[in-house]
């Protein structure tokens, strides 16, 4: 094992690591098959041009906070904490309940955490990335002792369902970590970061209208400008480019090679992007999560949500090197280096 304080990283101040996690997606699933029936699309080509079986979508009346509770619930169970221990929430999503308030601050609300401040992180695909790196830096400073990082989407809110392009990409979901001040070498560690936007990307990927430049109004809903538009070939031109990129700067600044990873995690977009990327950047393919099948892009969950299902297949152990690379709207670019702690 490389030792870690030798390092030169982006971590300052003292040791943090993700002490629990904890994710959760709606019961009802949308498969292939369902689709076929909405769109002019077929299983075959969903599968080859993405790796994805089925999704879980929201029944009508549940929101990004419902299903953030349910994972932050079971997070701070699982940590042995209380929701008052909780200084600081970050909820990282592209579909908050409402424009305001934040859906932070309906989630404290909903889990009880009395004590925690926080606020919304819009990154869209790189939302936990962002966030898990945000807390880990508020608790590093000795600020808070321990903080609830979230990734939550309802994606199906904002999809349009008559676009076959985008509609077989997407579905809903949440997971959740308590990041938490390391006692010690055992308890693992956050160990270093790294995180770009690129603004020129931005008409590749985005939502054109709800904010403040196309206000609602009857053409912009006529027009379907609330939904989200996509250039999928540029972005998955630059999601495979900038995946090995951001991944490869991390671990040369640690001094690591791909060999040196336990496990890779990245983003669930397309599992053509996540191999391609983790080829051309030599990670061995044992050695890559993909549960795409199962859930689509659920946006800021993806990452959880992969860690979760590594954790049960006993492929994510205690002491574990693991890296998290994300690539999303904006664009956003993220990576952050893991010492896993349980
Ligand atoms: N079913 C059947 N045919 C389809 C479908 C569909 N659901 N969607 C598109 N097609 C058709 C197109 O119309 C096109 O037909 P044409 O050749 O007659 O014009 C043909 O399939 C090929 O279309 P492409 O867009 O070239 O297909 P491609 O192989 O690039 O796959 C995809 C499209 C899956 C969207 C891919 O570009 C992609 O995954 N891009 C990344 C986008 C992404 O994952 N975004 C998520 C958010 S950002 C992030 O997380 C990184």
């Amino acid at each position: 094992m490389v030792t870690e304080t030798k390092r030169r990283t982006r971590c300052g101040g003292r040791p943090t690591t993700i002490r629990s996690l904890a994710t959760y997606v709606p019961p009802r699933v949308l498969s292939n098959a369902d689709l076929e029936k909405m769109v002019d699309t077929s299983n075959e080509w969903i599968l080859q041009r993405t790796g994805i079986r089925e999704r879980h979508l929201v029944d009508p009346g549940v929101a990004t906070s419902d299903l953030a509770a349910h994972a932050a619930t079971d997070a701070i169970a699982r940590s042995g904490l209380a929701p008052d221990d909780l200084g600081f929430i970050v909820v990282g999503t592209v579909t908050p309940d409402m424009m305001f308030p934040s859906t932070a601050c309906l989630l404290q609300h909903k889990i009880g955490a009395h004590r925690a401040w926080g606020f919304d992180l819009s990154a869209a695909c790189s939302a936990f990335t962002y966030a898990l790196t945000t807390a880990s830096q508020i608790v590093s400073t000795g600020a808070h002792e321990h903080a609830l990082v979230v990734g939550a989407d309802v994606m199906s809110s904002i999809i349009d369902y008559q676009d076959r392009s985008t509609c077989v990409l997407f579905g809903d979901g949440a997971g959740a970590v308590i990041v938490s001040a390391a006692a010690g070498p055992d308890d693992g560690a956050i160990l270093d970061f790294e995180h770009e936007i690129d603004g020129a990307g931005a008409p590749a990927l985005c939502m054109p209208a709800g904010g403040s430049l196309n206000p609602p109004t009857h053409e912009t809903i006529d027009r379907r400008m609330h939904y989200v538009k996509q250039d999928g070939a540029t972005v998955f031109k630059f999601a495979v480019r900038k995946t090995e990129e951001i991944a490869r700067r991390v671990l040369d600044r640690n001094g690591l090679t791909p060999r040196d990873l336990d496990l890779f995690v990245s983003h669930q977009a397309n599992q053509r992007i996540i191999l391609s990327a983790t080829e051309k950047l030599g990670v061995d393919p044992a050695k890559v999560i993909i549960n795409i099948a199962r859930f689509g892009n659920t946006t800021a969950a993806t990452i959880p949500l992969a860690l979760n299902d590594a954790v049960a297949s006993k492929r994510l152990k205690k002491g574990d090197l693991v890296l998290l690379a994300s690539v999303g709207a904006g664009f956003t670019v993220g990576a952050v280096l893991v010492r896993w702690g349980f």
